[in-house]
């Protein structure tokens, strides 16, 4: 059998925690150990059998995990912007950087330094940016007179938002917070029948939030700070539910989240069009770990051709991140 990847998963939280059950499952990968700033939170959930070290002794860690690849898991509004290319600089990354607007910005830093290290970084993957991306671009590359519209959460539970939710529970009285976005029904058809409509954010989704003050806290200051956010509520129609702990942890234990990409329109000879891609996921993590974990298999594939710099989805052979060889692709999937 050809030697497993090793992998390393830099920063140890709900994608990491994904990113750790999905190479358990993958036959050709192995986990070599977790860097993190929080060594004894990490130590005290993962127990003796992984190794654990501080990610700030990378020269450390690096001589004795000797990984192949870095799984970076860290968020994308602080940690990645800063651990992106400081170890990009040292071993081959693949990362879920999500900064839709700075997506540019972080690629051109990690091309700069990847090339220069002679590593591969690969940016920005996962379900959203990640497949979503490529199928945006599928979409208009078939279909070049339709727009690609993305939806979330089309299931009447809605689907998880992290970083919302993240962003929820940074606000002073709040202990705990889920938030739900939920795709407009009536945008959803309109895009589907080909319409191709100019909308603002709040046409497509709204929000709805269930939150768990601490005590004392005026749930209507904290209900007026969530749903003035800029950009993440101030758009938004929100709803603000104030529940329990119990209630919380009873109804809203999942991370579901899943929705689709959508374009339709006429293609060169007027006939109508659509090309939908749908995703539903019981566990919005595990699907961006699922995506990491193969792009792991894409840089060994990449580093073996002499490649170097930062690549997206959008420049990587689907091929390259499969398990199976191109004789059983042919065979099974053409
Ligand atoms: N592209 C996509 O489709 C996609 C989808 C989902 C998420 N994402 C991205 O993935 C990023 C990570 O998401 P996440 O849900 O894993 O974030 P998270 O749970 O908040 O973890 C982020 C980091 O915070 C630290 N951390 C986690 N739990 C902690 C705790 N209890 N105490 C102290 N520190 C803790 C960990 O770093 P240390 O171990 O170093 O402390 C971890 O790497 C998000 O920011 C988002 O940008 C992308």
């Amino acid at each position: 059998m050809a030697k497993k990847i090793k992998i390393v998963i830099v920063g140890y939280g709900n994608v990491g925690r994904g990113v750790r059950t999905v190479i358990e499952a993958t036959q050709d990968m192995e986990l070599c150990g977790i860097v993190s700033r929080g060594v004894p939170r990490v130590k005290k959930e993962v127990g003796e059998d992984i190794p654990v070290m501080n990610v700030a002794d990378i020269e450390l860690w690096i001589r004795e995990l000797q990984p192949d690849v870095a799984i970076l898991c860290g968020g994308s509004s602080t940690d990645l912007p800063v651990q992106g290319p400081e170890l990009a600089a040292h071993l081959s990354t693949v990362d879920s950087f999500d900064n839709h607007g700075e997506i540019a910005n972080y690629f051109t830093k990690m091309n700069e330094t990847a090339k220069k290290a002679h590593t591969i970084a690969v940016v920005s993957t996962g379900w959203d940016p990640g497949i979503f991306s490529l199928e945006r671009v599928l979409a208009s590359s078939f279909l070049p007179d339709a727009k690609a519209y993305g939806f979330y959460g089309l299931d009447e539970s809605g689907g998880l938002s992290m970083g919302h939710s993240d962003a929820i529970r940074r606000i002073p009285g709040v202990k705990d917070a889920r938030q739900y976005t939920h795709a407009k029904p009536t945008t959803v058809d309109k895009v589907r029948s080909g319409e191709n409509p100019t909308l603002s954010p709040g046409d497509m989704h709204w929000r709805e939030c269930f939150i768990v003050l601490e005590d004392g806290a005026d749930a209507s200051a904290v209900e007026q700070t969530v749903k003035n956010m800029p950009n993440y509520f101030a758009p938004f129609q929100t709803v603000v539910n104030f529940i329990s702990q119990e209630e919380l942890d009873r109804d809203f234990s999942g991370l579901p989240h899943g929705g689709c990409v959508i374009a339709a329109g006429t293609a060169a000879d007027g006939s109508s069009s659509k090309i939908e891609y749908h995703c539903s996921w019981g566990s919005n993590p595990v699907a961006t770990a699922s995506v990491l974990v193969a792009h792991a298999r894409a840089v060994m594939r990449l580093k073996n051709e002499g490649k170097s710099g930062a690549f997206t989805i959008l420049d990587i052979p689907p091929a390259y991140l499969s398990a199976f060889s191109q004789e059983e692709l042919l065979k099974k999937f053409m």
